[in-house]
């Protein structure tokens, strides 16, 4: 039975849940799934806003059917081309053969090149105004927010904004659509995992968007994933404008690897020694447990970072790589640094990590603490001199 809800006079849900799919992108656990948000809005003219991923096409034209029944739809709006939206489009086509697809310059030539579509297409450009009867549609281009081609469509008549991928989360939307109908304290931190994750790397383009937004009143922001936001409007932008100026919230982030333990006595001796300082927030990862979607979720979202490596093949561990590969592809500026590690016989993981930081252009709290084979009365004390000065600087920082 289709599941159709009217989110707006006149505006309905049509998206569907994925609970299926393991890894987004190929990549990014999804321990409950995600939704593929879709909108429908009704007027003398019937507007649908993006599409679904390809595995949901069949009960996504289910769902139109059930708002719109035989009518026609006359225009498909295309925020967003990546294909977890863009999928069903040329179902869409083949069900609405008499739809005009709407989208912007970049949006037509990955028609052409995703889909083999080359007609039915109306270009917009910045502040274009498409009129559907009682309500208009007005279309800001929010270019890489996260691709080439994005763009966001605001109803100044309802306050409607359809933000594609920005201001969305991981997870299924349980039951309820909008953030009115159902408790939302599961989506903040899959929030964070999908703005470092997929957006983290595009802050300026955020910032730009954001800045553009502060012209319309919006009393409905609607994402193409996780819930609709009414009520807690205030809160998503605010983490977005924070998370896209890199600005950390106190507390510090604990990522260490350790392969037979003595890392992680390490990494034991500073978390315990920030928290008696008085940091509340500390977020530890051990690299073999944590998927690394988790862990740059928190360096995102933390001010202070401390990683712990032991010496593997005269370098950092392979997990720690990965994590410092991800964090220097977004770029993430302002954070204040801390690293430890072990070796055996020869050292590297602590040049390496040092060498991290300066290229990132980090404030480094205090020196590295680099530890040989087992712990030390000395290191246990250099270990406790690194939590102190993270502790000063992170919990001091302007
Ligand atoms: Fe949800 Fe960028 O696609």
């Amino acid at each position: 039975m289709p599941c159709v809800t009217e989110i707006e006079p006149s505006i309905f849900y049509v998206g569907v849940n994925d609970r299926c799919k393991s890894l987004f992108e190929g990549l990014w656990p999804l321990p409950d799934g995600v939704s593929y948000n879709s909108y429908l809005i009704r007027d003398e003219k019937t507007a649908l806003i993006d599409t679904v991923d390809a595995a949901f096409t069949e009960r996504f034209l289910a769902q139109i059917e059930a708002v719109q029944g035989d009518s026609p739809i006359d225009y498909l709006i295309i925020n967003h081309m990546e294909p977890d939206h863009s999928a069903s489009i040329r179902a869409i086509r083949s069900r609405y053969p008499h739809i005009v697809l709407v989208g912007n310059g970049k949006t037509r030539s990955m028609l052409e090149g995703f889909y083999g579509i080359r007609d039915g297409f109306c270009e917009i450009k910045e502040n274009d105004v498409l009129s559907l009867g009682q309500k208009t549609l007005r279309f800001y281009m929010t270019p890489m927010v996260h691709w080439p081609e994005t763009l966001m469509t605001y109803c100044p008549d309802t306050q409607t904004l359809f933000s594609g991928d920005a201001f969305g989360c991981f997870g299924p939307v349980d039951g309820g659509i909008t953030d009115t109908e159902i408790e939302t304290d599961r989506y903040w931190s899959e929030m964070f995992r999908y703005y470092s994750n997929i957006v983290g790397k595009y802050g300026t383009p955020v910032q730009n968007a954001l800045q553009k937004l502060r012209q319309v009143e919006i009393k409905s922001i609607c994402p193409t994933h996780g819930p609709v936001w009414k009520r807690e409007i205030a809160r998503v932008l605010s983490i977005y404008d924070r998370l896209s100026r890199y600005e950390g919230e106190e507390g510090i982030t604990v990522v260490y690897g350790s392969m037979y333990g003595h890392t992680e006595q390490m990494a034991e001796i500073i978390a315990r020694r920030l928290v008696g300082k008085g940091i509340k927030t500390i977020r530890m990862h051990y690299t073999g447990k944590s998927d690394v979607s988790y862990m740059l979720s928190d360096v995102f979202r933390y001010r202070g970072l401390i990683i712990g490596s032991p010496t593997y093949m005269n370098g950092v561990f392979p997990h720690i790589e990965c994590l410092l590969s991800k964090i220097e592809a977004r770029e993430l500026s302002n954070r204040i640094f801390g690293c430890f590690g072990s070796f055996t016989w020869c050292g590297g993981a602590i040049k390496q990590l040092t060498a991290f930081a300066q290229r990132m252009q980090w404030e480094i709290a205090a020196p590295p603490v680099e530890m040989k084979q087992g712990i030390t009365p000395d290191i246990e004390r250099a270990c406790i001199a690194l939590a102190d000065a993270m502790y000063e600087r992170v919990s001091h920082h302007p």
